[in-house]
């Protein structure tokens, strides 16, 4: 998808079809329509009158201008009442309006949206827009081979501004956004890959393949001898059951001061989690090929941050590997070493995801980090829980917390935190080791949450279970069904405002 910004008065402006985000209205007009075209208001108006659009959220109509003024049709979609008006709705208003238009087989649409007009901070109202058009029309097609020419999509996006004194505004802020859009497409792209298709060896050839293009991006894979070497027995443990070589992928940015303490995401990396051993039901068992999605979400995190040159130190994490069983698999009762000298009671060979995680916390911790987070479809539990709207959060530091929950609410990509108190260590108390791996249905996300923290150390933590929020049965309007992307918008948004908060403690004069 092809963004880009151009001033010009919008009734002007030759197009296929223009798209313009209206509040409902109080009486006549409705907000947003104010600078508009004195053509374009009279056609609203008349629409209006016949009742068929009012503003409300989720709202489209198709109006055709016939000639009155140059765009052929505009696309009106609705944004609720201007008092409820945020970042959300705006996104999905432009999801929404963007989809119409992908089934009227229209190759490039023009948008105005009056942020000012609206309420809103410029940037902000075109980040969402932008984030809306860009998110909404997503769809993964590589695997569909006949008629292809029937596959719908939209090639470019043009925002068009009015004023010129709002132009480089609006310019950078549709440039940052499309840079994260971009990251989060990718990150949806290797989730929605099957499990043969995208293998840890695959996976760590994306994150090279990410890394030969982005001067400070540097990429080491660590593979199954190294891990031997290391002692990362746990995920060696956890990966012995498939033929798929594991891969341990790290991807360090660097841009920030050299020898700066780094912040550490590690996400968890199954190409394809059958439960090993302790076997899955085989009733939706295909959509555990999103397994690896916090490790996806890692990597689009480490991508658009290079892209947008954030000036921090920010090491990628990806341990990947499958769950299979087999003759060479770990079993029940097999009793590991993992990394950190801590020995594992395996109770659950399902229980692998924080098997895994638990070497690459401890490796984590070699980088002397300012912070770790991990993120993970950790537990089933969790989709219980929350729902596949809202992921879990959980962790040891407060202000670590707060900022992925401010990150949280600007970027739609909710969290809510889960308690964390000592009773919770009780059912991971194992007989013969030092800890079993799973500890029963009850609280089962805060009980995984309990096995990481183990193997963090002192640094700050925070973990995020988005076990539900990774792959979507139902479709929002910004995100279709399957891959979701979630975590990289977090992560970026988190990072962004890591990195001002960075510039303004050391006086440096703010660039985003
Ligand atoms: N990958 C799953 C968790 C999962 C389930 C993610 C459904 C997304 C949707 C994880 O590896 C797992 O199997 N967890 C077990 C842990 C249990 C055995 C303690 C679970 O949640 O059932
Ligand atoms: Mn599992
Ligand atoms: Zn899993």
């Amino acid at each position: 998808m092809k963004i880009t910004v151009k001033q010009g008065k919008i009734a002007e402006y030759v197009t296929e079809a223009l798209v313009v985000a209206l509040c409902e209205s109080e009486k006549g007009l409705m907000y947003g329509t104010k600078r508009l075209d004195k053509s374009v208001q009279s056609l609203i108006k008349e629409v209006m009158a016949t009742g068929d659009f009012t503003g409300e959220a989720n709202q489209v109509a198709v109006l055709y201008t016939r000639g009155a003024m140059r765009p052929r049709r505009i696309v009106l979609t609705g944004l609720g009442k201007k008092s409820e008006l945020d970042r959300e709705k705006l996104r999905n208003a432009l999801a929404k309006a963007a989809q119409k238009i992908r089934q009227l087989n229209i190759k490039e649409l023009a948008v105005a949206v009056d942020g000012d007009e609206l309420g809103l901070p410029l940037e902000v109202a075109t980040e969402a827009a932008v984030e809306g058009v860009f998110l909404g029309l997503y769809q993964f097609t590589p695997f569909k081979t006949q008629e292809r020419e029937k596959i719908q999509e939209v090639e470019a996006c043009v925002f068009l501004v009015e004023r010129e004194v709002s132009m480089p505004t609006v310019k950078k802020a549709a440039e940052i956004a499309a840079t994260i859009c971009h990251a989060v497409c990718f990150a949806r792209d290797l989730v929605s890959m099957p499990g043969n298709r995208m293998t840890p060896s695959d996976l760590a050839q994306e994150a090279k393949a990410l890394a030969v293009v982005r001067k400070k991006v540097h990429v080491k894979i660590i593979d199954a001898e190294g891990m031997k070497k290391l002692g990362m027995n746990a995920l060696l443990g956890v990966a012995s059951g498939s033929c798929q070589p594991p891969q341990f992928i790290i991807l360090e940015y660097r841009g920030g001061r050299k020898g700066e303490a780094p912040i550490v995401l590690v996400g968890k990396g199954l190409t394809f989690d059958s439960g090993g051993i302790s076997l899955k039901p085989s009733e939706k068992m295909e959509e555990m090929k999103s397994d690896m999605a916090g490790g996806a979400a890692v990597m689009g995190a480490i991508m658009a941050t290079a892209d947008l040159r954030l000036p921090l130190n920010v090491v990628g994490m990806i341990p990947a590997t499958e769950n299979l069983p087999g003759g060479k698999a770990y079993k029940p009762g097999d009793i590991l070493t993992s990394l950190s000298g801590i020995t594992i009671e395996v109770t659950n060979t399902d229980a692998e995801g924080r098997i895994i995680l638990a070497d690459a916390l401890t490796y984590a911790g070699s980088y002397k980090p300012t912070a770790i987070i991990d993120i993970a479809t950790l537990t089933g539990a969790c989709v219980i829980a929350l729902g596949e709207n809202v992921s879990a959060l959980l962790g040891t530091d407060d202000k670590l917390k707060a900022g992925l929950k401010a990150a949280a609410e600007n970027t739609g990509e909710r969290v809510w935190e889960l308690p964390f108190w000592e009773e919770y260590q009780e059912p991971l108390k194992s007989e013969i080791a030092d800890l079993k791996n799973a500890g029963g249905r009850a609280a089962g996300t805060i009980t995984a949450a309990v096995f990481l923290n183990k193997f963090v150390g002192a640094y700050p933590w925070a973990h995020l279970d988005i076990a539900g929020a990774a792959w979507r049965t139902k479709e929002k309007p910004y995100i279709p069904k399957g891959a979701s992307g979630v975590g990289v918008r977090l992560f970026v948004r988190f990072l962004r405002d890591l990195a001002k908060e960075k510039q303004i403690a050391e006086g440096v004069k703010v660039r985003e």
